[in-house]
């Protein structure tokens, strides 16, 4: 082969090289322009959570009654559900079994040695129906209607003489529950009390 020739193939190779990147960089352009790469896209992982989606995780009850469902339910109608639903654990009218009471519990005199009761220690009586719905029972958790929760809740509360045995138990009543530990915390900030 002469050194002309050898010369011609280095040239042609040469130019071969240049459109092969020619025509990567068009398509990039392309791809780029149609949104095909970069960031927006990526790392295009999971799926958009939709508004109903959410709704069913977002099942917390304040204080103040806040997130409170529609529904009602009273201690007699609790009392059926409980016997089906709970006794098997917190024993006959709640009074115990291989899990914890749900009734009594003495004065928190001693403070920290004292076994801690919903009577003696949960400040707001809307805990008892936000912990029952979200987490009872213990082995089908979300499985109570609002009206069963309800009534669930009237039927502990009157149980523990904190309501009367006919009061119905729903969205506005059950904020206003005096629990009887209301006042015994010490709240850590008390200017943010209002
Ligand atoms: C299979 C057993 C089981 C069943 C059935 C059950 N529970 Fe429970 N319950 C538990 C256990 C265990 C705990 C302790 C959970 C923890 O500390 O996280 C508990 C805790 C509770 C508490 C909190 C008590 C406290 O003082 O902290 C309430 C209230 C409660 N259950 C209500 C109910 C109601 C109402 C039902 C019926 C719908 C029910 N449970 C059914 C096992 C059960």
């Amino acid at each position: 082969m002469s050194t002309r020739e050898t010369v011609q193939r280095r040239d042609d190779a040469r130019v071969r090289r240049c459109l092969v990147a020619l025509v990567v960089l068009a398509a990039g352009s392309v791809m780029l322009a149609q949104g095909q790469v970069g960031t927006p896209a990526a790392p295009n992982l999971g799926k958009p959570v939709s508004e109903a989606e959410i709704a069913a995780w977002d099942i917390s009850i304040l204080p103040d009654g806040t997130g409170l469902p529609p529904g009602s339910g009273t201690p007699e109608q609790g009392a059926k559900i409980f016997v089906a639903k709970c006794a098997l654990c917190h024993g006959p009218e709640a009074k115990g079994g291989v899990a914890a009471a749900l009734i009594g519990g003495r004065p928190l005199t001693d403070g920290i040695d004292t076994p801690k009761t919903i009577a003696n220690f949960w400040p707001y009586a809307t805990t008892l129906f936000d912990f029952t719905r979200r987490a009872m029972p213990w082995q089908a958790p979300r499985t109570l209607t609002d009206d069963e929760v309800y009534a669930l809740t009237a039927y502990i509360l009157s149980l523990n003489k904190i309501i009367g045995p006919a009061d119905a138990m729903n969205a506005q009543t059950l904020p206003k529950v005096r629990m009887p530990n209301r006042d015994g915390f010490i709240p850590r900030f008390p200017e943010r009390i209002p």
